[in-house]
Order: C-alpha cells, then sequence, then structure tokens
C-alpha cells in the first residue's frame, strides 16, 4: 500500500512533489491507514550521460528535478515513517527513454541498496527481438539477493508472456496483468474484468496487479480521461481489494476530496485486501455476460467476504447462492452478515442472497459462520 507519482504526475516529478506527497500521506491520515511506500516511477533519472543517463556505468539522479540526490529524498521519507520505491525497466531502456537495468542489474540494485530503497517496480520496456523475458526477471532478482537490504520486487511487463506461470518463481511479490488504468469507468472494467481469472496464480507473497489506482484523480493528471462518479470510484477500490491487489493511490493526495480521502481509508475493504492468506475470489452468481458477479472470498480466522459487482450499464438484481460456497442448507450454520461500506451489521443469510444495483455498482460483506 502506497502512492505512485505516474497517473497524476507522469514526468513532471521533483524533490518538492515528493516531499510534500511525504507530507500528505502522514497528515491525511493515510500513512495511518496502510499506504506507506512512496514510489516514484519513471523519468527520476538523469538522461544526460552514456547510455542515456549513466555516469561512469552508474544510474544517477536527474540534477534539476532531485537537486540533492536520491539518499536524500530517502532520509526524509524515512524520517517520516515512509518507506522508498524507485522505478527501472528490465530492457535497455524505460518506456519514457531513460536508462534501464539491463545488463547492469547487480550495479543498479547495488546503487538502490545505497540509497535505501525499499520497493522496485520493473517495467518491461527497452527490450529487443530474441531476449529471454523471464529471464531479464530473474537477474534483476539474483541482483536484488546480493544486496544488504529487503527491497520489494513488483514485476509490471502488463500480463505478456503468460506472466501468471513464471513470475512467482522470480520472488517477485506482485505482477502487473495488464496495461496501463486510464481515469475512466470502462478502464476500470477492463483492467479488472478479463483478468479477475487469473486471481488463482497469485498468492501469498505475490499479489495479482490490476494496476495503480485512479480514485479521487477526479478528470485531472497524467492519465485524465474524464474522470469517474465516487460510486465507480467505490467499486474500482472494491475490485481492487476483493482481488488483493497492491493499493497504490495515484492521485494528487495533497488536494483530495474528503469524500474521495473516505473511499481508500475504508477500513474494512482494506482488510479484505490485506488479508494474510490472500486466497483467490469464486463466482457464486450473477450473469458474467451481462458483466455482473457475485464473487466470494474465503478470509482467515473463519471470516468471508461477498462482492456484488454490477459492471454494466443497467439497473441489476444479482443473486449469490451460499450453498455455492459450502453452506449446505442441513449444515445448521449461517452467516452473520457486516457491510463494508455502511460499517453495519445487516443480520443473518444462508442459501441465496440478493442484491440490487444501479449501473456500475458494487457491495461488499464480510460474513462469519456461526450455528443456527
Ligand atoms: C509503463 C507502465 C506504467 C508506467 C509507465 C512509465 O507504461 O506500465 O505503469 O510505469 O511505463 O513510463
Amino acid at each position: 500500500m502506497g502512492w505512485n507519482s505516474w497517473n497524476t504526475f507522469g514526468k513532471d516529478i521533483s524533490e518538492e512533489v515528493i516531499m510534500q506527497t511525504a507530507d500528505a500521506l502522514v497528515s491525511t491520515g493515510l500513512a495511518d491507514a496502510g499506504y506507506t511506500y512512496l514510489n516514484l516511477d519513471d523519468t527520476w533519472s538523469n538522461r544526460k550521460g552514456e547510455d542515456r543517463g549513466r555516469i561512469n556505468g552508474k544510474l544517477e539522479a536527474h540534477p534539476e528535478k532531485f537537486p540533492h540526490g536520491m539518499k536524500y529524498l530517502a532520509d526524509y521519507i524515512h524520517s517520516k515513517g515512509l518507506k522508498f520505491g524507485i522505478y527501472s525497466s528490465s530492457g535497455r531502456w524505460t518506456c519514457m527513454d531513460f536508462a534501464a537495468s539491463f545488463d547492469h542489474e547487480f550495479d543498479d540494485a547495488n546503487s538502490f541498496a545505497n540509497w535505501d530503497v525499499d520497493y522496485l517496480k520493473y517495467d518491461f520496456c527497452g527490450l529487443k527481438d530474441g531476449d529471454e523475458e523471464n529471464m531479464n526477471y530473474h537477474r534483476m532478482s539474483l541482483a536484488l539477493s546480493t544486496v544488504p537490504r529487503d527491497i520489494a520486487f513488483a514485476a509490471c511487463n502488463w500480463g505478456s508472456h503468460n506472466v501468471q506461470e513464471w513470475i512467482r518463481g522470480t520472488r517477485a511479490t506482485a505482477f502487473r496483468i495488464c496495461g496501463d488504468i486510464t481515469d475512466n469507468f470502462q478502464s476500470i472494467r477492463s483492467q479488472s474484468e478479463w483478468h479477475m481469472q487469473f486471481s488463482p496464480y497469485a498468492g501469498v507473497g505475490c499479489n495479482i496487479d490490476f494496476d495503480m489506482l485512479v480514485v479521487g484523480m477526479d478528470g485531472k493528471g497524467n492519465v485524465a480521461n474524464g474522470g469517474c462518479t465516487d460510486t465507480e470510484y467505490m467499486t474500482h477500490f472494491a475490485v481492487w481489494c476483493m482481488f488483493a491487489n497492491p493499493l497504490l493511490i495515484g492521485a494528487d493526495i495533497r488536494n483530495m476530496r474528503p469524500e474521495a480521502l473516505e473511499i481508500l481509508k475504508n477500513r474494512d475493504l482494506i482488510a479484505i485486501d490485506q488479508d494474510i492468506e490472500c486466497r483467490n475470489p469464486f463466482l457464486i452468481g450473477g450473469d458474467k455476460d451481462k458483466g455482473q458477479y457475485a464473487y466470494f472470498r474465503v478470509l482467515s480466522d473463519n471470516r468471508y467476504a461477498l462482492m456484488f459487482l454490477n459492471y454494466s450499464d443497467e439497473n441489476a438484481e444479482i443473486s449469490g447462492d451460499l450453498r455455492l460456497a459450502g453452506l449446505a442448507e442441513n449444515s445448521g450454520y449461517e452467516m452473520d452478515v457486516y457491510d463494508t461500506y455502511s460499517h453495519e451489521s445487516v443480520g443473518r443469510r444462508s442459501g441465496i442472497f440478493t442484491h440490487k444495483l444501479a449501473p456500475h455498482e458494487s457491495r461488499v460483506y464480510t460474513m462469519k459462520l456461526i450455528r443456527k
């Protein structure tokens, strides 16, 4: 959980913006809610030098954007109780054509460790025909294992080359399963809907990633595309939590509407996202062809989650059959149900649980199995 610079700032990042964002993570209460990683994305490095910006073979911070260098920034971020993330690519250049790490993996891992980096996003630009895509991720994994620092390793190859089948073997802590999100409901839907089927490949220590959050971007920033309503942002956040995604905020948190902040701080949804068993949701109802779903997920400590999701543009009445989740009629048990949106108990349910939803609306319940 944290924040990443790309969705709002794109190439317009700077020491000032990042330090202000560190302050805002703390003052908004987002850090207390769990958002502790502050991650720089592409364009943080120097552009001038051999090989698109290396100086004596080493990566350097962009001198105008980050005049005091990366260690200075890391110290500031750490002084706020936060963690520091950085970005590179597994090819020869990044997607914005800055220096990347192919054939420099061990040097770069050393630089990151010397700067006290805690997290690396590792992209997929700058590859040449004949490159072994998965080997490039193994190379950085081994390089990171040689440095005296624990650095989370977030793979970002956009779901290509059947990434779900091999990525866990690289020691990656997360893997992007799709291309880039924009601040638009159709984008949120297409990032997640097709890719939900890959969630059984994720698990403890290696989460599936539908890309960074656009909650609260309100039509502004580097991936602006019309914006969403708060109902849509809520659905976006709920789906990401239900599928145990990394929660990386992309909005400008220095000026955020309270309603958007409230969505991001929903403690009950965050608890589902962070559940230590990281089990995949499965369908117990809905109508896939219409984009209407009832997804059930087993959580730790005898807790369960049920998401009613209406991705369609029509009003929906969605039924989830708790018998398909194992709650047999003769079990003598039922579910004690709690609404994660209103934070209220809503009584007991067994058998078929039906919910009405407006277009793009969702609802997530948590449940506990109790004797009748
Ligand atoms: C790719 C990634 C994005 C972002 C940009 C930066 O498109 O998928 O998340 O990191 O590169 O250039």
